[in-house]
């Protein structure tokens, strides 16, 4: 199992600064101009759940550390290795993780997504000293 370190060090690909920004009609993000679709930035998976909701998440499994992907057919974040599944709240429905996943904000205007980390106020694995 992975340790709160390494899978902080691993997601840690927002730091310092928590925050990035997106294009959706960018042709570098063309897999988000679909329902369903999904692309890979900067640490995060970033789904386009219906014509008008996006998620963002760590693409970090938080059992061993393996890039998830998401399965819109049962709308939900799956992990390659063990089979680990995740609900669109980040939480573990199946399989041999036992955290949750973390989830960024989204926040959309226009065509541009601000992806955000709030992850330093609620969780065990953020050290403070690192952001
Ligand atoms: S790395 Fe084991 S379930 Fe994802």
């Amino acid at each position: 199992m992975i340790t709160d370190i390494e899978l902080e060090n691993r997601i840690g690909v927002l730091s310092p600064a928590r925050s990035f920004q997106l294009n959706i009609s960018s042709p570098s993000n063309i897999a988000l101009e679909r329902v369903g679709g999904f692309t890979y930035l900067e640490g995060a998976i970033i789904i386009r759940i219906t014509k008008n909701t996006f998620k963002a998440f760590s693409y970090v499994c938080t059992h061993n550390g393996c890039i998830l992907g998401y399965d819109k057919n049962t709308n939900a974040l799956v992990c390659p290795c063990q089979c680990g599944i995740y609900d669109l709240e980040g939480n573990v429905i199946r399989g041999m993780p036992v955290k949750p996943l973390r989830q960024f904000t989204v926040q959309r205007e226009g065509d541009v997504l601000t992806i955000t980390d709030n992850y330093g106020d609620n969780t065990d694995i953020c050290n403070e000293t690192k952001w």
